[in-house]
């Protein structure tokens, strides 16, 4: 029998990849002003929109076995913001993990985050911790979200902790090396990144996991992030899984 219309015209889901998975997957999620303002929308619309985007690609990341995801929510270059735009991502992000708790722990997937979280406010903090705490004990899938987060802060804190090692005779300078410093990021529980994707067409860091990605794969798709689903997803882990990583030898 023929499909509905509507059966016509959705393509049919893509399965997922054969090929290599990341581990670590993190995402600029980027493009969500300009997908709202090209629809003749507020740009809230489009950040509304980007969560759907965010529940879709974390379904995507279990069916294919990642063991990290971190997105990049919110930066600290994104408090110059309107003030109204800045309130209404605070009230998303605390909707979003008061409502995402129990398909997180159906899916076995861990809350965590970095940044100076102690910078948000103090409902959002709240929400935070809440959905930390209810998701702590699942161990298939961590998602990490970066919020109020800058990479360049980030490093700086980590010198300044190995500085005060330094100084209270702890810790040999000699004895600095690569792993030491990545040992005091926030992201010492985590492997580096294997896999960036980056939504919108934009070619560039922002101030986003700078040591982390030393050796990561970069994806970039014209895709604006309220639109990227677990087929883009899935697309970005197929180019993945053709790329030949060297890590700098042969
Ligand atoms: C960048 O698009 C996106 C952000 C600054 C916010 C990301 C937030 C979300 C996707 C909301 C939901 C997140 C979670 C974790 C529930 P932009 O506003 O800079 O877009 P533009 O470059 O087109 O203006």
């Amino acid at each position: 029998m023929r499909g509905s219309a509507s059966s016509l015209t959705t393509p049919p889901p893509t399965a997922p990849p054969s090929g290599p998975v990341p581990r670590h997957i993190a995402i600029i999620m980027d493009g969500n002003g300009r997908w709202a303002r090209g629809k003749g929308l507020e740009r809230l619309n489009g950040h509304e929109r980007g969560a759907e985007a965010v529940r879709d690609c974390v379904k995507g990341c279990r069916e294919l076995g990642v063991e990290y995801l971190t997105l990049y929510a919110f930066s600290t270059e994104n408090w110059k913001r309107p003030r109204a735009e800045v309130a209404g991502l605070m009230k998303l992000l605390e909707r979003f993990l008061a409502k995402e708790v129990p398909e997180l722990n159906t899916q076995g997937v861990r809350l965590e985050a970095i940044g100076r979280v102690e910078e948000l406010p103090e409902s959002t903090r709240k929400a935070l911790d809440r959905a930390k705490a209810a998701t702590a004990a699942n161990d298939k899938l961590t998602l990490v979200l970066a919020l109020s987060y800058s990479s360049r802060v980030e490093i700086v804190e980590a010198v300044q902790a190995l500085a005060r090692e330094v100084q209270a005779g702890k810790l040999d300078p000699a004895a600095i090396d690569a792993e030491s410093v990545s040992r005091h990021l926030y992201t010492r529980a985590y492997p580096d990144p294997d896999l960036l994707i980056r939504t919108s067409g934009e070619m560039r860091l922002s101030n986003f996991l700078l040591w982390q990605l030393s050796y990561t794969e970069f994806y970039i798709t014209q895709t604006l992030w309220p639109d990227f689903r677990k087929d883009d997803l899935f697309e970005a882990v197929r180019a993945y899984g053709q790329r030949n990583r060297r890590f700098g030898a042969l």
